[in-house]
């Protein structure tokens, strides 16, 4: 049985993930008072869901942080605001390191201070650094961040716990996957490849997509309503989560190569990529394994790559009428 919170406060709402959370978690729970926290540094104005309580403004400003826990009191905080590029962490590593640490201790202090049930916390695969074994297990693989981004991702992680063993405030930390799906814009540098490859193929003037290497590489893409569904899953967890970290992912891996003839089928359109060498240090292959998250929580993810990957596509073809 799924209880309705009273109030729950997302951070991050501009973003790809949390425009997409807000937007099903409404529909989900529509009597829960959705506060929303975003600075629009890499958010869109046009992402915001209209219907929620909006605070414009940045997770390190205290006083906006005081203003909202001591007026909403959220029982349960989904923290997806970041700076989530790993080149721009590596172009700038202090001000990434505010933003994406000391902006998620912020957050936990007021969550403890406030009482809040759950803090639910968007980690990345990118603390695995490449992980060893495939597919990957939380327990089999030790950390090893390559980036300033997957060392502050990481940071985020024991904190939830020392958080949940010193202060009794409980945390999930969720470990994502390559996350793609409608919401998310191809046009930055920093761009994934869906998004990247799926834009140049419809906003061809905007920009060239590329391919490194052969395309033998693959990755676990994992369609954004997966991620969504295994926040609100964490959420409803009976038992405390005390911390722990989970997988979030679809569980199996596509390579480059069938994502460019897939996008190809869908899109009955002729997808041009620029050949670049490999990337040095590149990670040949992620794959996670879910089960963790299945049997604690129940999680399963509902949309697979092909159904997704459709999904994402019909919604660049809405675009095009648009821009
Ligand atoms: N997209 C992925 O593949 C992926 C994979 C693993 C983890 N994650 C994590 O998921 C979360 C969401 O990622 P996304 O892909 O939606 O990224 P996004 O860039 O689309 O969203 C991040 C949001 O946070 C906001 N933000 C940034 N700094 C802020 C600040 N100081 N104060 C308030 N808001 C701020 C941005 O404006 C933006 O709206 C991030 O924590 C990211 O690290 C994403």
């Amino acid at each position: 049985m799924i209880s309705t919170p009273r109030a729950v406060l997302v951070t991050g709402c501009a973003g790809f993930i949390g425009s997409n959370f807000v937007r099903q978690f409404r529909r989900k729970f529509p009597k829960t008072a959705i506060i929303g926290i975003d600075d629009f540094s890499t958010g869109r104005k046009d992402a915001l869901d209209r219907a929620i309580k909006f605070y414009q403004g940045s997770i390190l400003n205290d006083k906006l942080l005081n203003k909202i826990f001591s007026k909403h009191r959220p029982e349960y905080i989904f923290h997806f605001a970041a700076l989530p590029r790993v080149s721009y962490s590596v172009e700038q590593p202090v001000h990434t390191s505010e933003v994406n640490i000391l902006g998620t201790v912020k957050l936990l202090t007021k969550a403890k201070d406030y009482r809040a049930k759950r803090f639910i916390y968007s980690s990345s695969s990118s603390v695995y650094g490449g992980a060893k074994k495939l597919p990957t297990k939380e327990s089999e693989n030790a950390p090893d961040p390559k980036s300033p981004y997957a060392v502050q991702k990481l940071a985020g992680e024991p904190f939830c716990k020392i958080f949940s063993e010193l202060y009794g405030l409980d945390t999930v930390c969720l470990r994502y996957f390559n996350v793609f799906g409608p919401g998310q814009y191809g046009d930055s540098p920093y761009s994934t490849v869906v998004s990247a490859w799926l834009e140049s193929l419809y906003f061809p003037k905007k920009k060239m997509a590329f391919i490194e290497g052969n395309g033998n590489q693959s990755r676990d893409f994992c369609y954004v309503d997966n991620v969504v569904a295994a926040n609100i899953l964490a959420m409803n967890s009976k038992k405390p989560l005390g911390g722990e970290m989970f997988n979030v992912a679809c569980g199996s891996r596509t390579t480059l190569k069938e994502v460019k003839q897939l996008i190809e089928q869908y899109s009955g359109r002729v997808l041009e990529l620029q050949k670049r060498p490999p990337r040095i240090g590149d990670v040949l292959h992620t794959h996670a394994d879910i089960s963790k998250a299945r049997k604690r929580f129940g999680y399963s993810p509902a949309v697979d790559f092909k159904k997704g990957l459709k999904l994402t596509v019909a919604w660049f073809e809405t675009r095009i009428s648009k821009d």
